[in-house]
């Protein structure tokens, strides 16, 4: 073959081949791994109260119904993207890599955060834009990038499926409806619940000897110069409320402001709960830390400067052993 018919292939066959490459393929649906019963009533150490809706009590059946729905492919317009899909049970239900991946492989703009205790919680999305679990619960169902689904379309195969038409209809009077949907799948996202950690049984038993000493030199520190708490506060580690970190300042994501549109709100996320948190690397709404260490060390410089920066960001000064001992602190919970 002449020389340069032979470059010429040479340059267009990997070309071809870069083409003809598949997609990216969203991550595969998780199997259901959770125990058979989940905790309804009573919480696990450590968590004090969960306010569950009058309208929507918490019952076996309708807990078993959301769960179902969950793990099902179902609520996407292609059968291939379940809620499990982005909230795995094995990294405590937040999403694998930094930003979530949804229906055909398309790429959202934040990370999936954890399900743990979202219960306990009163604001929802990492810009708080819902106000419960039920006002939450269907939007993913439309997102284009994650189900790519309608609700009305969502309904349709579930109103067809014959498992579903009973278990709906067991659950609820009117059977399925899209505040059906919402209250079921809001009402599993209730049981999923983590406590009884070392703090905890330090804490509320006094059990001292169940904290190495690294741990408790962390807890120390999230709790003295670190200035953890004043954020990260209360039963579930988390204030539910909104603060600037300077977490990728100057990019797209204005956070709350989106919702509020009030300067102040420029930059600012929702506190996450730290409970479960060495299961879901990597962290913060855009996955910008591969790591525990990397988030303290994010902390220790004081976070990322920016005008609107939260009052409690400062530079801490840790030595090597109390960053060590803050990470173990954070693992231990
Ligand atoms: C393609 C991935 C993807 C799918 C599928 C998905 N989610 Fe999410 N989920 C996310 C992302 C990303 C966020 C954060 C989005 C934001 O803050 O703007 C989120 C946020 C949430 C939150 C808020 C948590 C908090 O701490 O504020 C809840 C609750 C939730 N999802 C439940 C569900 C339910 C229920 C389903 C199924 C009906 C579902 N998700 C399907 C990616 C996904
Ligand atoms: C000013 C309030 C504030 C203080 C102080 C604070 N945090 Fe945070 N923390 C947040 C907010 C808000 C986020 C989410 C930021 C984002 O995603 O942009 C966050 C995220 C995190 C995350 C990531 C969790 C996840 O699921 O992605 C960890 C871990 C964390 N903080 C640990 C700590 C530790 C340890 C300290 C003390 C050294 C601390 N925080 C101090 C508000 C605070």
């Amino acid at each position: 073959m002449p020389r340069p018919l032979l470059a010429a292939l040479a340059f267009v066959v990997p070309v071809f081949l870069l083409l003809a490459a598949d997609p990216p393929k969203p991550p595969a649906v998780p199997k259901d791994t959770l125990p058979a019963t989940l905790p309804l009533d009573a919480l696990p150490l450590g968590l004090g109260a969960r306010a569950v809706p009058t309208d929507n009590p918490l019952t076996e059946k309708r807990v078993a119904l959301g769960r179902k729905l969950f793990f099902d492919p179902i609520l996407s317009a292609d059968n291939t993207i379940a809620c499990a899909t982005c909230h795995r049970p094995e990294l405590g239900f937040a999403g694998e890599g930094a930003k979530a991946r949804g229906i055909g492989g398309k790429e959202g703009h934040r990370r999936a955060p954890t399900l743990l205790n979202r219960g306990l919680g009163s604001a929802f999305f990492w810009d708080g834009r819902a106000k419960s679990l039920e006002e939450q619960a269907l939007e993913p169902i439309e997102n284009p990038v994650e189900m790519g689904s309608t609700v009305a379309d969502a309904l349709a195969k579930l109103k067809a499926n014959a498992d579903y038409s009973k278990l709906f209809a067991d659950a609820f009077s009117d059977g399925v409806t899209p505040g059906n949907l919402a209250k079921a799948l809001a009402a599993f996202e209730r049981a999923l619940v983590r406590g009884d950690s070392p703090v905890d049984r330090f804490r509320i038993k006094g059990d001292v000897a169940g904290m190495t000493p690294a741990e408790k030199r962390g807890f120390w520190i999230y709790e003295s110069k670190g200035a953890c708490w004043k954020c990260h506060s209360g039963a579930n580690f988390s204030d539910d409320d909104f603060h600037n970190t300077g977490v990728s300042w100057g990019g797209t994501d204005l956070g709350r402001f989106a919702v509020t549109k009030k300067e102040g709100d420029r930059g600012r996320f929702k506190t996450p709960t730290l409970r479960g948190v060495a299961l879901r690397p990597p962290y913060m709404h855009d996955g910008s830390l591969e790591t525990l260490d990397a988030v303290v060390d994010f902390y220790n410089r004081g976070g990322g400067k920016n005008p609107h920066l939260d009052p409690h960001m400062k530079p801490l000064d840790l030595d090597d052993a109390d960053r060590k001992a803050l990470v173990a602190f954070l693992k231990s919970l």
